[in-house]
C-alpha cells in the first residue's frame, strides 16, 4: 500500500426528514444563498421544505444551474455572492449544482481571473479563501456531497479542480428527495458510481486490502440494487443504499493509498463536451473499451474483479475476463443504458475530433502509469464503437 494522508471534514447527515434540521447546521445568522437547477426542487416541494428549516434568516435564491454547469452561469452567482456579502452557500440539487456551488464559493474569494482557476494557472495556495457551503443532495452519482472537487463547462471543455476549502461542511441525504428522479437518472448515478469504484479498483495490484474489499462491497451492493431502485422508485433501502455507496465511491476512503487510473472519466468528458452525452452515460461505453484494451496491463485485477464481484471461477483466464467484461456491459443495458458509441449516432468519423480535444487539454498520458497515449487513446475509442 502506498502512503497517503486522508482527511475529510464534511458532516453526513442521512434518513429520512432531515433538511428539518438545517437551522442547526448553518451558523445562526448567516446571509445564505441557496442555490438550485433547472427547477426539480421547486416542482417536488424541497426548495419550500429548505426554505421553511431556514427560519428567520436572510435568504437569497439563484436557480438555473444547467446540467455540466457552464462558467458564465456561475460567474452570474459569484455577482451576487459578492454584491449581496453572502456568508455562506447552500446547494440543493445533484452533482452539477454541488460542483457549480464548489466553483462560487472559490471564485467569490479569488481577486485574479475566475477562469484560471479552471485552466490550472492557479497553484492551490493562491487560493487562501472560500465561501463555507454545505449541501442537500436531490441524486446520488457523484460523491460531490463529501470531496473536495467539482467539473465545470467552460467554452468547449469540461475542466475539473479540487480545493480542501470546499469540502462541504455538511451534506444531507435524504433518499426520499431522490423519489422523484426519472429513471434515466437512476441509472446515471448507478454507473457513476460503479465506475468511480473500478477507476481506483481495477487498476494494479497494491495490497490495499481494505481499500479493495469495500469496493468490492460497493460494486456488489450496486449489482444487487440496481434493477430494484429502477423498478421501484420508492424503495427507500434501495434508494438508501444507491446514496451511501454513491457517497462513499468518491469521499476519499476507496482511493487511498492505492493506485488510481481515471482514463473513463477523463475520455468521458471529451464525449459530454462534444456529444452532449449525460456524464454517466459517456463512462457506460467508455469502460468496458478501456478493459478491453487494456487487459494485460490490468489483468491481475480484472481476474479478481470477475471473481470477487461476478463470482466467474469457472474457465480460462481469457473466458473470466471475457465474462466480467460482458456481465458488466449486460448490467448498464439492464440500467436501460447503451455501452457503444454508435446508439448515440457517433461513428468512426468523430474519433479525430475527440483525440484532438484530449490533446488540447493536455490528456495525452492517461492510466495508472500515465501509458495512455492518444494512439492508446484511439484504440479505446475503436473499441467502443
Ligand atoms: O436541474 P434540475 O431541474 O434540478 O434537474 C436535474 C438535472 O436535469 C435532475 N434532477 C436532480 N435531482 C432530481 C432531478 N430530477 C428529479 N428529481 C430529483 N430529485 O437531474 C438532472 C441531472 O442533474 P446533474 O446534477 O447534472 O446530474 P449528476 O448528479 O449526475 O451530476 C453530473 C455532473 O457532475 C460532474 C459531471 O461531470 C457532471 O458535470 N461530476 C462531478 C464529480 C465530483 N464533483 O466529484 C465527479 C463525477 O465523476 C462527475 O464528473
Ligand atoms: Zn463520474
Amino acid at each position: 500500500m502506498f502512503n497517503f494522508e486522508f482527511h475529510n471534514p464534511t458532516r453526513i447527515v442521512f434518513g429520512r426528514d432531515r433538511i428539518k434540521e438545517l437551522n442547526r447546521l448553518l451558523p445562526d445568522g448567516a446571509k445564505v444563498l441557496v442555490l438550485y437547477g433547472g427547477g426539480s426542487v421547486k416542482q417536488f416541494g424541497t426548495l419550500d421544505k429548505v426554505r421553511q428549516a431556514l427560519g428567520s434568516r436572510a435568504v437569497i435564491e439563484f436557480g438555473g444551474i444547467e446540467p455540466n454547469p457552464r462558467f458564465p452561469t456561475l460567474m452570474r452567482a459569484v455577482e451576487v455572492v459578492r454584491g449581496e456579502q453572502i456568508d455562506f452557500l447552500l446547494a440543493v440539487g445533484g452533482g452539477s449544482v454541488m460542483d457549480g456551488t464548489k466553483f462560487i464559493a472559490l471564485a467569490s474569494r479569488f481577486e485574479g481571473k475566475a477562469e484560471d482557476i479552471l485552466l490550472g494557472r492557479v497553484k492551490p495556495a493562491q487560493l487562501v479563501s472560500a465561501v463555507p457551503l454545505g449541501t442537500v443532495v436531490t441524486l446520488p452519482a457523484t460523491g460531490s456531497e463529501m470531496n473536495s472537487g467539482g467539473v465545470i463547462s467552460h467554452q468547449s471543455g469540461k475542466y475539473v479542480f479540487f480545493h480542501p476549502l470546499v469540502f462541504p461542511q455538511f451534506s444531507i441525504l435524504d433518499p426520499t428527495l431522490t423519489f422523484t428522479l426519472p429513471p434515466t437518472q437512476v441509472a446515471n448515478g448507478v454507473i457513476d458510481t460503479f465506475i468511480h469504484t473500478v477507476e481506483q479498483y481495477v487498476t494494479l495490484p497494491a495490497e490495499g486490502r481494505f481499500q479493495d474489499r469495500t469496493a468490492e462491497g460497493i460494486l456488489r451492493t450496486l449489482i444487487e440494487i440496481g434493477a430494484a431502485t429502477l423498478d421501484n422508485p420508492t424503495d427507500y433501502d434501495a434508494r438508501a443504499n444507491l446514496m451511501w455507496c454513491a457517497t462513499n465511491a468518491l469521499n476519499g476512503l476507496i482511493g487511498a493509498g492505492v493506485p488510481q487510473d481515471w482514463t473513463t472519466h477523463m475520455i468521458g468528458h471529451e464525449l459530454t463536451a462534444l456529444f452532449g452525452l449525460d456524464h454517466a452515460k459517456t463512462l457506460a461505453l467508455v469502460q468496458p473499451a478501456v478493459w478491453k484494451v487494456r487487459r494485460e496491463q490490468k489483468r491481475a485485477k480484472l481476474l479478481q474483479f470477475a471473481e470477487r464481484v461476478w463470482d466467474l471461477r469457472e474457465g480460462s483466464e481469457e473466458e473470466r475476463i471475457d465474462a466480467a467484461i460482458a456481465k458488466t456491459e449486460t448490467f448498464f443495458e439492464r440500467l436501460g443504458v447503451a455501452t457503444r458509441l454508435g446508439a448515440y449516432g457517433v461513428g468512426a468519423e468523430r474519433i479525430d475530433d475527440v483525440l484532438n480535444a484530449l490533446e488540447a487539454h493536455g490528456l495525452t498520458a492517461l492510466g495508472e502509469k500515465r501509458e495512455i497515449t492518444l494512439a492508446e487513446s484511439r484504440k479505446i475509442l475503436e473499441a467502443a464503437l
